[in-house]
């Protein structure tokens, strides 16, 4: 059963703006799924701390904030505006179905060069898998040996909560947070277990097929007041179960789908369209790549989920409804291409066509080599760090979804009834100007009329 969760007795701080709690103490990080992302993620950390690599891409350590008035010249580093967690006070424990610590996980996966990962190995070589939750019909084209066993799916979640205050326990971490890195699961929709958390226990004593394991994992983790947030396309948090667990038990939640090569690039050429008003007549975006990821994606289960996750971002920033003449007919198409020889080096090809000034039409081509763990990496570090700031923040940590996290996302979590925003340059603004809020500082509106008084 679900638990109400101990406030943490940690020293508060308040300035003007919301209170948050200091970070002391060590932030024990929980993943699901060990594969080419968390291992590039938690390599990553080590190599940074180590000095030997720069977090790029990282807002939390490498942006900046504006505050006030451009003439202020006030632009402090993210990470000294707000108090988050240092990188040195992180420690990891993962699941997966595969027994490889993360070293070797990590060489399989391909990402980083050997002479890198050497200089991490024995960091990376102590984490070891714990037994995972996992049925193969939800990833038809996986399967592994390191796998718990329970008499139902409420016992399997019982287990899961006892690996958490186990390594809540031996790890000595102060606070712990849960992000999904494992694989993209068949697509399910919405059911009546998914309604209310007393549906949702009731269905996990039956063993109910519309409950996924990754949301064993997620309720095992809110029940322990751990927040979720979720990295692949899968339902997982996004059911009203979760979502009152979440508020019930103080632990933040937000997904879904990290949002990092093609439909990152989407998120920026879509807005700039729109600004300028430019038609749309179609979209056709497709992909190979060779990772796991890719293998998993080949089946017509999984891809079906991330298919859903990547088509809904042109229909949201365009707004067909507001702009029948520009976006009331496109085509958009994706489609994603298992190809081994590419490995995580994915490459993404997009076609747009465009028109202009009386209906005129025009062509866009992108071909984006990319390396997809690589731009994965540092959204899960940001959002480690920012859902941790979520629960020790007396505003945030209660409302359940985390929507200002939109800006890493494919497919953002909102409250129901709400449209997610889609646009990176609002995420953005959106996220900023949350922690100008909670610090007490005026929000940027971009307005500036001041400055010509
Ligand atoms: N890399 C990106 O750019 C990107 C972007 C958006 C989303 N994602 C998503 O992130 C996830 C991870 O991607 P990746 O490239 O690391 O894939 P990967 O296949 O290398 O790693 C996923 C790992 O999850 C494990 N796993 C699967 N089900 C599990 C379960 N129930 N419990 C524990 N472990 C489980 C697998 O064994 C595998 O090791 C995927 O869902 C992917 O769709 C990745």
């Amino acid at each position: 059963m679900a638990t109400q969760r101990k406030p943490a007795k940690i020293e508060s701080k308040r300035q003007n703006g919301s209170e948050i709690q200091l970070p002391k103490g060590k932030l024990g990080v929980m993943i699901p799924g060990m594969g080419a992302v968390a291992t590039t993620f938690v390599a990553g950390v080590e190599a940074v701390r180590k000095g030997i690599a720069k977090p790029i891409g990282s807002l939390t350590q490498m942006g900046t904030i504006r505050l006030g008035k451009r003439t202020d010249a006030r632009s402090p580093k993210i990470k000294e505006f707000v108090p988050l967690a240092s990188l040195d006070d992180l420690v990891f424990t993962g699941w997966d179905i595969f027994e490889d610590d993360m070293y070797t996980a990590a060489a399989k996966a391909g990402v980083l060069d050997r002479e890198l990962l050497g200089q991490v190995k024995p960091f990376l070589s102590s984490i070891k898998p714990r037994k995972a939750v996992f049925d193969h019909n939800y990833v038809k084209n996986l399967d592994g040996p390191n796998i718990k066993k329970g008499k139902n799916k409420m016992d399997l979640a019982e287990q899961l909560r006892a690996d958490i205050r186990e390594f809540k326990k031996t790890s000595g971490a102060t606070r712990l947070i849960t992000i999904w890195c494992g694989s993209t699961e068949t697509f399910i929709e919405p059911s009546a277990a998914h309604q209310s958390v007393k549906a949702f226990e009731k269905a996990l004593t039956q063993n109910d097929e519309n409950i996924a394991p990754s949301m064993i994992y997620a309720y095992a983790a809110l029940s322990e007041g751990v927040p979720f947030a979720n990295g692949a396309p899968n339902l997982t948090v996004d059911i009203p179960a979760m979502h009152e667990l979440s508020r019930k038990n103080n632990a933040p939640i937000c997904g879904k789908d990290f949002k990092t090569g093609q439909t990152l690039m989407k998120t920026i050429l879509a807005p700039g369209f729109k600004a300028r008003l430019l038609g749309l007549a179609g979209w056709f975006s497709t992909n190979i790549l060779g990772n796991r990821d890719g293998e998993v994606l080949d089946d017509p289960g999984s891809f079906k989920t991330k298919e859903e996750s990547k088509l809904s971002v042109l229909e949201h920033i365009l707004q067909p409804e507001l702009y029948p003449d520009l976006y009331g007919n496109f085509t958009h198409k994706v489609r994603i291409n298992y190809y081994p020889p590419r490995g995580d080096n994915k490459e993404g090809w997009d076609n747009i066509d465009i028109f202009g000034w009386l209906g005129y039409p025009m062509q866009i081509k992108v071909d984006f080599l990319c390396r997809d763990s690589i731009l994965a990496a540092p959204i899960v570090l940001d959002l480690v760090l920012f859902i941790d700031l979520a629960q020790r923040c007396a505003e945030l940590r209660g409302i359940g979804i985390q929507e200002w996290l939109s800006f890493y996302f494919k497919s953002p979590m909102t409250a129901p009834g709400l449209y997610p925003e889609h646009d990176l340059f609002i995420q953005l603004m959106k996220l900023k100007n949350t922690l100008r809020h909670l610090r007490g500082e005026e929000l940027i509106t971009h307005l500036g009329l001041e400055y010509y008084d």
